[in-house]
C-alpha cells in the first residue's frame, strides 16, 4: 500500500488530492487546521491537525510519523494575501501581508520537507511535491501580486535546493503548478474546475521518474519557464 501526506488537505486543491488517493486505496495522511470535509470522505484517510506554520508541531507530527514511509508529500497549504488592487499592488504595500504569505507560502513547506526528508526518503516513491504557481515564474511574470508571486518564485528556488540535496537519497523534488482553478482561491471565474486539475496532477505524479528531479511542471506535465 502507498501512503501520500497532504497539507491544507480539507478544502480546495487539497481536498481533492484527499479524494483521489483515497479512491485509489493509499492511505492518506490528511493534514488540516480543522477536520471539515475530510469527515465524509471514503478511504484509509487519518487526519493530523496541522497549523503549517507551527514549526514545533510539524517536528512532533514528524516524530509522530515517524514509522511511516511516505511515498508522495505534497506541500498544498497555501494562501493568496488578497488578489485586488489594495492589497499586493505598488502604492499600497504592507509589509504584514508580505510576512503572512512568506511564511505560509515559502517558509512553511520547506520545514515541512526538512522534517519529512527522512519519511520520503524511505518509501518506495520518493516524491516531493510543492504546488507552486506560474505566478511565480520570472520568465513569465507580468507584475502586481508582489508578495504571491515573490513567495512562490522563492518556494521554486527551494524546490531546486532540495532536488540536489535529496538527489543521492533517490527523492525526485518538483514544482507543480495547478492552472487557474477554481477554488476559493482561485475564485469563479478561473479556467480549470478541480476535476480537471487535480486529476490531472495525480496523473503527472504518478509518471514522475528520477529524471524528473528538479523539475517545474504544470498539471498536464508541460515544463514551465523558471
Ligand atoms: N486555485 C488556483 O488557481 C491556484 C493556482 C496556482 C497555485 N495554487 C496553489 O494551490 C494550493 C492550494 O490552493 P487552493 O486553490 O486549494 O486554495 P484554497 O481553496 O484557498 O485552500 C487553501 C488551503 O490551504 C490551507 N491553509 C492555508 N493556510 C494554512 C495554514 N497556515 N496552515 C494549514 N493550512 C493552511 C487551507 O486550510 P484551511 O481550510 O484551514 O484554511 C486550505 O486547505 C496553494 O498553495 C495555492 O497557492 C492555486
Amino acid at each position: 500500500m502507498s501512503t501520500v501526506l497532504i497539507t491544507g488537505a480539507a478544502r480546495g486543491l487539497g481536498l481533492d488530492f484527499t479524494k483521489q488517493y483515497a479512491a485509489r486505496g493509499w492511505k492518506v495522511l490528511a493534514c488540516a487546521r480543522k477536520p471539515g470535509a475530510l469527515e465524509s470522505v471514503k478511504g484509509d484517510i487519518h487526519h493530523h491537525p496541522l497549523e503549517v506554520t507551527d514549526y514545533a508541531a510539524v517536528k512532533a507530527l514528524a516524530r509522530k510519523l515517524s514509522g511511516e514511509a511516505i511515498d508522495v508529500l505534497i506541500c498544498n497549504a497555501g494562501i493568496g494575501g488578497g488578489r485586488g488592487a489594495t492589497e499586493q499592488t505598488l502604492g499600497t504595500l504592507d509589509p504584514e501581508v508580505w510576512r503572512n504569505v512568506f511564511e505560509v507560502n515559502t517558509l512553511a513547506p520547506l520545514m515541512m520537507a526538512e522534517a519529512f526528508a527522512d519519511h520520503v526518503a524511505r518509501s518506495q516513491q520518493r516524491k516531493l511535491i510543492a504546488i507552486s504557481s506560474i505566478l511565480g515564474s520570472i520568465a513569465n511574470n507580468t507584475g502586481d501580486r508582489y508578495f504571491y508571486r515573490a513567495s512562490k518564485t522563492a518556494l521554486n528556488m527551494e524546490w531546486s535546493c532540495l532536488s540536489k540535496d535529496l538527489e543521492a537519497r533517490g527523492v525526485i523534488c518538483v514544482a507543480l503548478h495547478p492552472g487557474w482553478v477554481q477554488t476559493d482561491m482561485g475564485g469563479p471565474t478561473a479556467t480549470l474546475t478541480i476535476e480537471q486539475s487535480v486529476p490531472a496532477m495525480v496523473k503527472v505524479i504518478d509518471g514522475l521518474k528520477p529524471s524528473d528531479n528538479g523539475r517545474f511542471l504544470q498539471y498536464d506535465g508541460t515544463e514551465l519557464p523558471w
